[in-house]
């Protein structure tokens, strides 16, 4: 199969809704990242997705709908804090967990009897799934494992000869994948730290950040989310998440670079003598709009070990933390620690 780059004409849209209403997988921009998208409703094309990303059949897909009245079409039982959130932050980069309708096929919820549901604001996801008519079902349109792509280059790297047509939209404006929640008491768990922050979800309600957002959770563990079992974002370096001054930072680096490593530091850093770089922002913004796209420039360089500067987990950061943690297989070094 040949993949093809469309446009975000009204045109190219069309022909993109085509494809997925016979059945196929489209590339489609979002404002978080690239999502391979097809019809939520239909169990063969949702396989498509799986097998196009080589992805574990109990991870559960995003749902995407473009107003308020798709959600009744996959939900079941739509919780009233859902639609306060909703008129707050959708369209946005925030997912909410509810009861599946019986719509939504097993395959599309990872054998769950819950959806997450999300209601994109990039333009042309929002018309390509108004032109479809349907909810899309959309995992971050990457290789399973690997960083998620914010531009329709990357997802063309993964995906070439696997899908029909990827939309080009431009850079992906948030960089990491949307805030996933559940309800409960209440309130949210933040499963997935995303562009919508904790902070801004207690302004409407109680939030609490799920364990696993910040540590490994064990194997045969309970996940509230399947997504946290599996070693995301990785690229093929080994990357080392260094915590400490910037001064222990270098003298760490110093003692332990070798041939082929990488330094992954802040924009105001100053760089190590001997040791190549790459930056990633100073600001929680920049970093998770930069992250998935300086993780796969450096597989692109053979990077054989990264050592990244720990990220401040305030705010965005805590997605840019949440990301990079997992990246780096939960590799901390904390150079204050006594
Ligand atoms: O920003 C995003 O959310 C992007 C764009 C394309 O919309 N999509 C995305 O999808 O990141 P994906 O499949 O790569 O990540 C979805 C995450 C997974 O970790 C999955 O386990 C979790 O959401 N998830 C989805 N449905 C769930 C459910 N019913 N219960 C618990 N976790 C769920
Ligand atoms: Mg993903």
């Amino acid at each position: 199969m040949t993949t093809e780059i469309l446009d975000c004409s009204e045109e190219s849209l069309i022909k993109a809704s085509e494809f997925i209403m016979r059945g196929e997988v489209v590339g489609m921009p979002t404002e978080t990242v690239y999502g391979l998208a097809a019809n939520a409703f239909d169990a063969e094309a949702v396989e498509k997705i799986f097998a196009a990303k080589g992805r574990p059949s109990d991870n559960p897909l995003i749902v995407h709908v473009s107003d308020f009245d798709m959600i009744k079409e996959a939900v079941s039982d739509v919780p009233e804090l859902a639609y306060k959130l909703a008129e707050r932050f959708w369209p946005g980069p925030l997912t909410m967990i509810m009861p599946k309708s019986e719509s939504v096929p097993y395959v599309t919820s990872g054998g769950l009897d819950t959806v997450g549901i999300r209601f994109p604001s990039h333009p042309a996801a929002h018309r390509l799934i108004e032109l479809c008519g349907v909810p899309l079902a959309a995992p971050s349109a990457n290789l399973s494992g690997s960083p998620s792509p914010t531009t329709s280059k990357r997802v063309l790297d993964d995906m070439n000869g696997r899908i029909p047509a990827i939309i080009d939209g431009g850079e992906s404006l948030v960089g990491v994948e949307s805030t996933v929640i559940s309800f409960e008491n209440g309130g949210v768990r933040i499963l997935r730290p995303g562009g919508i922050t904790r902070e801004m979800l207690l302004e409407v309600c109680p939030a609490e950040v799920d364990r696993g957002v910040l540590s490994e959770v064990g194997s045969g563990a309970v996940v509230r989310s399947p997504g946290m079992k599996y070693r995301h974002y990785a690229p093929k370096a080994s990357v080392k998440l260094i915590k400490g001054s910037v001064e222990k930072y270098r003298e760490y680096v110093l003692h332990n670079a070798s041939e082929g490593d990488f330094c992954l530091l802040f924009d105001d850093c100053e760089a190590v003598p001997g040791v190549p770089h790459l930056c990633y922002g100073s600001s929680a913004e920049i970093q998770a709009h930069v992250l998935f796209e300086r993780l796969r420039q450096l597989d692109e360089k053979n990077a054989k070990t990264v050592f990244a500067r720990c990220p401040d987990p305030d705010g965005v950061g805590l997605a840019v933390y949440n990301r990079i943690l997992r990246a780096a297989g939960f590799c901390v070094i904390d150079l204050e620690e006594k």
